[in-house]
């Protein structure tokens, strides 16, 4: 099962991806999250990307390409993956297509995770992720049961530094303008299935699962 999910800043791609990973088997390959372990870890990519992150700015197609390309050949791959935060403009997808065309791999479907702009800042100004095990929580939304502990393996709650109103403004405008045209994109490939992101999210799981076994997705 290779599947793109869309969707903005905020709209649940990594709270759905986590779900979807436990479900069916399958990694999440988010390039927001490899891009901010380069980061901490200091490499040179990530020394790279750094200023552009922080900006809420795309990082050059060239250096998220690499990256997606050497994911994708890693061998945990082989029963599919769900692409979080890639393809992120017109170019990205059109690479990303050739990339599965030669490997014989197409993808099955592109999950838009739509969600009004309005409750976005206050997902994110509100997030808090564990820094232990990845886990999302949000400190309106879904608060953890004790204050900056992780519910499910006890690690430490951390922001994300992007997740200020100014970076936050950015990331979204760079959404309308860069990223909104591959509904279209995947829309004309007939490709395109959108879930409404609000509400519980337990229930838009649902939705989400019901759109994978309808494209052949299947629990291991
Ligand atoms: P990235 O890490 O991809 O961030 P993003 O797209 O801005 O998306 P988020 O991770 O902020 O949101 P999400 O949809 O995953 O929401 P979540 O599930 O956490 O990218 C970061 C940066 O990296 C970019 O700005 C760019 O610089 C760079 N980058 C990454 N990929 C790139 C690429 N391909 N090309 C170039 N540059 C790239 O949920 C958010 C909050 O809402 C959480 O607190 C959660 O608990 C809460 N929530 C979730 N569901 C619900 C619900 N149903 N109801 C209420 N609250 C909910
Ligand atoms: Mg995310």
């Amino acid at each position: 099962m290779r599947i793109v999910l869309l969707g903005a800043p905020g709209s649940g791609k990594g709270t759905q991806s986590k779900l979807i990973m436990e479900r069916y088997k399958v990694p999440q390959i988010s390039t927001g999250d490899l891009l901010r372990a380069a980061v901490s870890a200091g490499t040179p990519l990530g020394q790279q990307a750094k200023a552009a992150m922080d900006a809420g700015e795309l990082v050059t197609d060239d250096v998220v390409l690499g990256m997606i390309r050497e994911r994708l050949a890693m061998p945990d791959t082989q029963r599919g993956y769900i692409l979080d935060g890639f393809p992120r403009n017109l170019n990205q997808a059109g690479s990303l297509d050739e990339m599965l065309t030669d490997l014989g791999q197409p993808l099955d479907a592109a999950v838009l995770i739509h969600v009004d702009f309005e409750s976005l800042m206050q997902r994110l100004t509100g997030r808090l992720t564990c820094a232990s095990c990845g886990a999302v929580f949000n400190s309106y939304t879904h608060p953890p049961r004790q204050e900056g502990i992780c519910d499910l393996c006890g690690g430490e709650l951390k922001h994300r530094s992007d997740d200020n109103e100014e970076t936050i403004g950015s990331r979204l405008k760079v959404y309308q303008a860069q990223t909104e045209p591959l509904v279209e994109h995947y829309g004309d490939k007939g490709l395109l299935h959108t879930v409404k992101g609000e509400g519980e999210i337990e229930d838009i799981f649902n939705n989400v699962s019901k759109v994978l076994e309808s494209v052949g997705g299947s629990k291991a």
